[in-house]
């Protein structure tokens, strides 16, 4: 049986596992893993499918902003990593886990959406593009034809120039 459950409700360690597992142990110098250092997962938005063996595949989602002129922050909501183990990819895992993410998302995002992913799948799927991003700028190497967005919940995505971070605390 396959279970779809929050991400919080499964053992962080096995989170690790699997994405060493999909993405090899060096992921962390990733652009993408720059991005969202230090920060936690959104929970809402955030989930993993449990089979009866153990973890099957993950996804989570990460507050960022689109800071631009002026430092002006555009709140977005980071998707990745999506990871489902080696030996059961291309099984509808994937599909299952962005779905679910999507549907939430179109409910709960607090942002648009952006990640770095192939637009082969996260395009044909769901719609997500390289559009808006072609001023986007990001804290180390990526392939502007992989930085995409798509428009969730209200939110539309910034197309000016700026940097993509973390969100930053409101200062009190
Ligand atoms: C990318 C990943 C999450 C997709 O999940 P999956 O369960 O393997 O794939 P799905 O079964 O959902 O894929 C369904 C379809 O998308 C296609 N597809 C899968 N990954 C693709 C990719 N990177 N580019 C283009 N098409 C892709 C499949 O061929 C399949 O097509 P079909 O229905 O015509 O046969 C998974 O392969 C994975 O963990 N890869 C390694 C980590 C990674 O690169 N993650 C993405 C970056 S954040």
């Amino acid at each position: 049986m396959v279970e779809l459950l929050p991400l919080m409700s499964v053992d962080p360690q096995s989170v690790e596992d699997l994405l060493d597992a999909a993405f090899g142990p060096d992921r962390f110098g990733r652009t993408a893993y720059r991005i969202r250092q230090g920060l936690t997962p959104v929970n809402e938005l955030s989930f993993a499918l449990q089979g009866d063996d153990g973890l099957i595949g993950v996804i989570q989602c990460w507050p960022v902003a689109h800071f631009g002129a002026d430092n002006v922050a555009t709140p977005l909501v980071m998707v990745g990593p999506v990871a489902v183990r080696p030996d059961i990819q291309r099984g509808g895992h994937g599909r299952a886990l962005m779905d679910k993410m999507v549907e939430s998302a179109r409910q709960f995002a607090d942002g648009a959406l952006m990640m770095i992913g192939d637009p082969e799948y996260y395009g044909r799927f769901w719609g997500f593009d390289a559009d808006a991003t072609g001023a986007w700028d990001l804290p180390g190497p990526f392939e502007q034809r992989r930085l995409l967005g798509l428009a969730v919940n209200g939110h539309n995505l910034p197309r000016t120039a700026g940097m993509i971070g973390p969100r930053r605390a409101p200062s009190a």
